[in-house]
This record gives C-alpha cells, sequence and structure tokens, in this order.
C-alpha cells in the first residue's frame, strides 16, 4: 500500500490535554476542586469497563485463546503498552487511518514522543528485532491478549480502548503458515459458538501493488466527480483504501474498479492458491473478496477478515470480527533482517458481542449467575464463622470451590443469596455442629438434609459434584 511522506497526525493537543503529562501542575489542581466539588467522575467517552456480569464472557474468549494458541504451538509474548510512536508511523505507515487520526501521542518528561499502541504487530516486529529472534528456531510463534488505544469516533462496536488477542508467527513464507493462522482465528471462534465467514484476497508483493495502483488511481481519477468527500480525500493520500469504502455512494464506483487478483506476479498467484487449497484440505469456509484490502501499509499477499456469518446490516457494511494477513516487509522496514511473517488479531469486545447473540440464554446475563460452584457455605452466629472461614479454606485447598456470604448474619439472608446463584446444596454450620465436629448437608431442591463429620467435607462436597452424593 502506498505510504506518501505527508505530516503524522501527531496530535499535539491530545498530549496538551493528557493526564498523562508529566510537568502539568494545573491537571493536579483541577482534580482538588472536583474533589472538592464532590463531583462524580466519568468514563471517558469511547471506553468501556467489563463488569462481573461479563466475566464470564471474557474468561471464556481468554481460555479459547490461550487453547488454540498452545494447541497450534503459539507462545506467550507481551509487549508494553507505551512504544516510541515512531515505531507505529515507520511501521503501520503515515497515510494510514490509524496513523493519521487515531493516535494517542504524548510528550514523557524527557520530550520522547510516545503512543499508547494502536495495534501490536509493530510491537512485536520490533520485539523480534530487540531481542536478536532471527537467532532461534524460526518460525517464533507468539500470541498475546491485551488493550489497544484508538482515537476513533466511537460508535457501536468501536471503542477507543478495545482489546484484540493477536497471534503472530514470524521467520517463514510458507502459505501453510497463512492457512494455518486462519483456521486457527476460526476456531478459537468455533469454540466460542460464534459461525464466521472469512474474507480472503491477495494484494501481491510490493511490486504488484506499484503496478496495480497505477491502474486504480486512473481509473478513480476518471469517476472522481462521483466519489464520496472522504474518497476523493483517499485519492490523493491512499487510493487502495477507495476499496475498502463504506460510503454508500462509492459502492458503484468501487465495484467497477479493476481487481488487484488480475495484477499479481505468478508467485504470488500460485502463493493465494495455494492459501485457498490448504483451507479447502482444512475445510476452513472462505469467500474470496477482491475488494479486501486493510487498512494497514505493512500487508502483502494474503489478507483476511472474519465477520459473524450472515450478519447483513442495513445500512453499510458489517464490522469485522478480526483481521490479518501476511507482512513479510516490515521487520525489514524497523530495520531487522528481511524476516517473512504473518498473523492476525481478532477484537474481544466485538467477540463477545457476537457471543451474547449467538449463544443467547446458554451463557450467564446476570450479575448473579456465573457463580464459582453450585455449593454455598451457610454459618449461624460469630462461632461458627470463624470454624465456616476454616473449613471453605481447606476445601479450597482440597479443590473443592464453594459460594458464601460471611459477611452476613442470618440464615435467611443467606439461603437467600444461595437461591438466586443457583445453589443446588447448601452446606450449614451451627452451634451445635461445631460442639459434635459436623457439618448439615441441604439438598436445596428437596430440603433434604445429611449430617456429615466436617472432615468428610471435602470427599462429599466433590460427590456432590460429580453427581454421585
Ligand atoms: P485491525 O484490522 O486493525 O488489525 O484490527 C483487528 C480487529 O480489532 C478488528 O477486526 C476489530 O475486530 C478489532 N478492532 C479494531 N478497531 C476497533 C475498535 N475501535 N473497537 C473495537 N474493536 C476494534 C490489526 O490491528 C492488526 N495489527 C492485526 C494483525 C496482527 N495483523 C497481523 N498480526
Amino acid at each position: 500500500m502506498s505510504s506518501k511522506k505527508t505530516k503524522p497526525a501527531v496530535k499535539k493537543p491530545v498530549a496538551k490535554k493528557s493526564a498523562l503529562a508529566p510537568k502539568s501542575t494545573p491537571v493536579a489542581d483541577k482534580d482538588k476542586t472536583q474533589v472538592k466539588q464532590n463531583k462524580t467522575i466519568s468514563l471517558l467517552r469511547g471506553m468501556k469497563d467489563f463488569l462481573p456480569r461479563e466475566e464470564q464472557y471474557w474468561l471464556a474468549v481468554n481460555h479459547a485463546a490461550e487453547s488454540a494458541s498452545k494447541a497450534y504451538g503459539y507462545r506467550y509474548m507481551a509487549t508494553p503498552i507505551l512504544e516510541d510512536a515512531s515505531l507505529f508511523i515507520r511501521g503501520v505507515g503515515r497515510g494510514t487511518d490509524i496513523v493519521e487520526k487515531e493516535m494517542y501521542i504524548f510528550e514523557d518528561a524527557e520530550g520522547k514522543r510516545i503512543a499508547l499502541r494502536p495495534e501490536t504487530t509493530a510491537s512485536v516486529a520490533r520485539a523480534y528485532i530487540e531481542h536478536g529472534m532471527h537467532a532461534v528456531p524460526q518460525p517464533v510463534k507468539v500470541w498475546n491478549v491485551g488493550p489497544i488505544f484508538r482515537h476513533d469516533r466511537p460508535q457501536a462496536g468501536r471503542y477507543r480502548q478495545f482489546h484484540q488477542l493477536n497471534v503472530d508467527s514470524l521467520g517463514e513464507r510458507d502459505a501453510v503458515v497463512d492457512a494455518e493462522l486462519i483456521a486457527l482465528a476460526y476456531n478459537v471462534m468455533r469454540d466460542l459458538g460464534i459461525n464466521t465467514r472469512v474474507s480472503v484476497n491477495s494484494i501481491g508483493s510490493a511490486e504488484d501493488r506499484e503496478r496495480y495502483l497505477v491502474e486504480l488511481t486512473g481509473y478513480f481519477r476518471t469517476k472522481r466527480h462521483a466519489l464520496s468527500e472522504e474518497s476523493k480525500k483517499r485519492l490523493l493520500k491512499n487510493p487502495l483504501r477507495i476499496l475498502d469504502s463504506k460510503e454508500p455512494e462509492d459502492q458503484e464506483v468501487v465495484a467497477e474498479a479493476p481487481k488487484i487478483i488480475d495484477w499479481l506476479s505468478d508467485e504470488s498467484r500460485k502463493y493465494f492458491m495455494r492459501v485457498l487449497e490448504y483451507l479447502d484440505e482444512m475445510e476452513i469456509p472462505y469467500l474470496p473478496d477482491p475488494m479486501l484490502v486493510r487498512g494497514l501499509d505493512y500487508y502483502c499477499d494474503t489478507v483476511f477478515e472474519f465477520f459473524v456469518d450472515e450478519e447483513v446490516p442495513e445500512n453499510g457494511k458489517p464490522l469485522a470480527l478480526g483481521g490479518g494477513g501476511r507482512y513479510d516487509g516490515l521487520v525489514e522496514q524497523l530495520g531487522g533482517r528481511p524476516t517473512p511473517a504473518a498473523g492476525f488479531g481478532l477484537g474481544i469486545e466485538r467477540i463477545i458481542t457476537a457471543m451474547r447473540k449467538q449463544k443467547e440464554g446458554q451463557l450467564p446475563t446476570s450479575e448473579t449467575e456465573g457463580s464459582v460452584s453450585p455449593l454455598f457455605f451457610a454459618h449461624l452466629g460469630e462461632q461458627s464463622r470463624r470454624r465456616a472461614l476454616k473449613l471453605i479454606e481447606q476445601m479450597r485447598r482440597d479443590g473443592v470451590l464453594v459460594n458464601h456470604a460471611l459477611a452476613k448474619g442470618s440464615l435467611k439472608a443467606q439461603l437467600e443469596i444461595a437461591n438466586r446463584l443457583n445453589s443446588t446444596h447448601a452446606i450449614i454450620l451451627g452451634q451445635k455442629e461445631i460442639q459434635d465436629g459436623t457439618v448439615i448437608i441441604r439438598d436445596m431442591a428437596s430440603c433434604i438434609q445429611d449430617i456429615i463429620d466436617e472432615k468428610q467435607v471435602s470427599t462429599h462436597a466433590k460427590k456432590i459434584l460429580q453427581g454421585k452424593a
């Protein structure tokens, strides 16, 4: 993709206003005034809190990400949230929306321009170079889950802080790597109950794109009058991005535009065909999309995006659940040795929204659901509270998780909570039980009670959990 030399969108005003600005005491003064006035301080626009009721989704995504990454031989690698801003300007490209409009940049105490990472691929490439990873057996396969920052216009599914699962493989150029990455992403989402559609395309080598761009720019110039204002601007800076336009007035012109696939070299065309053959082999459903170009400059050859299957929004294009591709030139562009690479990023907030839609009713949605255990430990009075604490701790060590409400005094209040948590059994401890060294096990549905030796509580609880009690 082109990277014309325009001035990077380093948003000084953002830096000046930023609470991160180290020397500015007025920010601290303002804080004091707000505390004095006892004003509530709300969430920043475009940000999102993850609430306890979403815990199950968050954990499920992280679990699926971890197990799939491990299954395919990827290892966890974390890079910092803060990076030198020029990493992304050079890596992602000056002409891209991310660098031009969306980066959070501030100046630190030493006057260095720092960015809150707007993506992680450039960071992964930087770390690969910095830690001499070319010297270890290739490919280097890494994965990570973490926050990303883009100062975009907030709307449904578009946040200013969001989270991505990123999976990258560096050091190997083979169509099987691209296909395996697509399969990995597809399987993460399938494990989470989301049916996805994968759009794939090839944007060829840098030389292929150069030749194609001449043709494409010529075509769009002849249709300039019919293009949206945004696309007219893109025509000067990054004509390839017009293909990705969401503006209704551009759609007809875009549909008739020359297709990059017709401008691929033999090598790139064969490479792309092999990726598709491997996907067929793995039975991963895909749709070739000749207009897919992606919005970051480092891609070459294979590019892909994931969408919820059969989701056709009323206006415009659906939001992608994730996207990625091959980026053979990035490591070299950042000062490393020539190193082929490929990877993808999935948007976790969008995945969770899709899970909610597709798994409606199957996963907990309220604050109280999604409890750690169907067992509830109830106590009667101070002495039994102490003993309950000890027994609960003992059970935890024995690997048995149990809910409780030790801060509540009355048994009634505790059992109400047990009911709200859909507990199947309550373990009850009163004065008499302490003296006898026993506990009561109550079946919450039938109210039938058993008395057991307190030393047997973990063993008995395990039997209940296995459905054998
Ligand atoms: P990307 O397409 O910019 O790719 O982002 C990947 C995914 O992050 C998107 O498909 C979407 O699900 C999610 N996402 C992007 N912006 C937002 C937003 N404002 N709010 C919520 N979710 C969002 C990359 O970032 C590449 N670095 C991926 C990659 C890794 N390529 C190779 N390795």
